[in-house]
């Protein structure tokens, strides 16, 4: 590194231009970058699993074309984040390897399961909605590739909320059965939602850096309470409540204030000790050694055109 490759680097963030691929980084940066888009995209691949589980029960052709399509698009999205992490030089194989050794995390929420159809409602609207709240921030983070891939993803989780929304408007409009449905998948995921935006600020230990290298854009506790200011009118608007004796609205700062987050709840599941995080490992880790021949048949194939190319 030289003191102008440093310089560089320093006023291409601060002048706000997207750091590229073929940039001098600082180690950290590019160390920081793989930790978290490597997370975001294990995240993605894992969090099709307990909406896929609903998959063959959807309530009808519609609903099941629609959650079809969404876990699809998570896929998707797995795929472009895998790819903007090997633009970083590592490969794919090894940080997918790392989750299913259980060395690198993914999204906490993906730990809970879902119990009946009201769940795939409410994971649409809150989960998503939770989401797109920290990849909108996303969309101008410093390395290109990242804010690239989020802006597509972005579009896509917008439908993904909308969907959920939508399809929680028709519980909230059912019958009494369907309406104690949805307030029971919004009391277990509402806290857990809000879990996702992370640690509270002052036991964040990767955000000041982040910050500063505007990886991110805002702060774990910018982004949750944007998210508690968005979604209560909604919970509102379908008649239902949410689960927090403390929530209220604070006329003076112009935000809702809301009661204290479980954090040990939240480390525990971080921790690998949620309640579906075994299962999850272990159906990811089922599909990697079924897929075995897959990457062998493609990588034969791959080396037969090089002879043949050769040739
Ligand atoms: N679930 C699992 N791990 C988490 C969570 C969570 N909800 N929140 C924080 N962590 C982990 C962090 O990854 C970090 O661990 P590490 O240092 O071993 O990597 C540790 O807890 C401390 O947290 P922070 O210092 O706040 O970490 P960071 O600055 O990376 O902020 C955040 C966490 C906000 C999740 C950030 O990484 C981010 O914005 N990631 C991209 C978005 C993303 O991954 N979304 C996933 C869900 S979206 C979906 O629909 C798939």
């Amino acid at each position: 590194m030289t003191n102008q490759q440093q310089r560089r680097f320093e006023a291409d963030i601060a002048g706000e231009r997207a750091i590229e691929p073929q940039d001098w980084m600082p180690d950290d940066y590019r160390k920081t970058l793989i930790r978290q888009i490597g997370q975001h995209a294990h995240s993605e691949v894992v969090g099709m699993l307990p909406e896929g589980n609903w998959l063959t029960r959807a309530p009808s052709l519609r609903r099941k074309a629609i959650l079809l399509a969404k876990v699809q698009d998570e896929a998707g999205h797995g795929l472009y984040l895998y790819s903007a992490a090997e633009t970083l030089g590592c490969a794919r194989e090894d940080l997918y390897r790392k989750m299913l050794e259980g060395r690198m995390k993914y999204s906490s929420i993906f730990n809970y399961p879902t119990l009946n159809w009201a769940d795939i409602p409410v994971i649409g609207w809150l989960v998503d909605g939770a989401a797109i709240v920290n990849q909108v921030a996303l969309c101008r983070t410093s390395y290109g590739p990242y804010a690239r891939a989020m802006v597509k993803i972005c579009k896509e989780e917008s439908f993904h909320q909308r969907q959920g929304f939508e399809a929680c408007v028709a519980l909230a409009n059912g019958s009494d059965e369907q309406r104690r449905m949805l307030q029971d998948a919004i009391n277990r995921f509402w806290w857990p939602s809000l879990m996702m935006f992370g640690p509270d600020d002052a036991r964040s230990p990767n955000s000041a850096r982040s910050l500063a290298w505007k990886i991110k854009r805002h702060t774990n506790d910018e982004l949750r309470q944007r998210f508690v200011d968005n979604t209560v009118p909604q919970v509102e608007a379908l008649g239902m409540t949410v689960p927090d004796p403390d929530l209220a609205w604070d006329a003076a700062s112009g935000h809702y204030r809301f009661g204290e987050i479980n954090w040990t709840e939240l480390n525990e599941v971080i921790a690998g000790r949620g309640i579906c995080n075994h299962e999850r490992l272990a159906a990811k880790r089922r599909a990697w050694d079924k897929g075995a021949w897959v990457r062998e048949a493609a990588l034969a194939w791959a080396e037969k055109q090089q002879r043949t190319d050769a040739a």
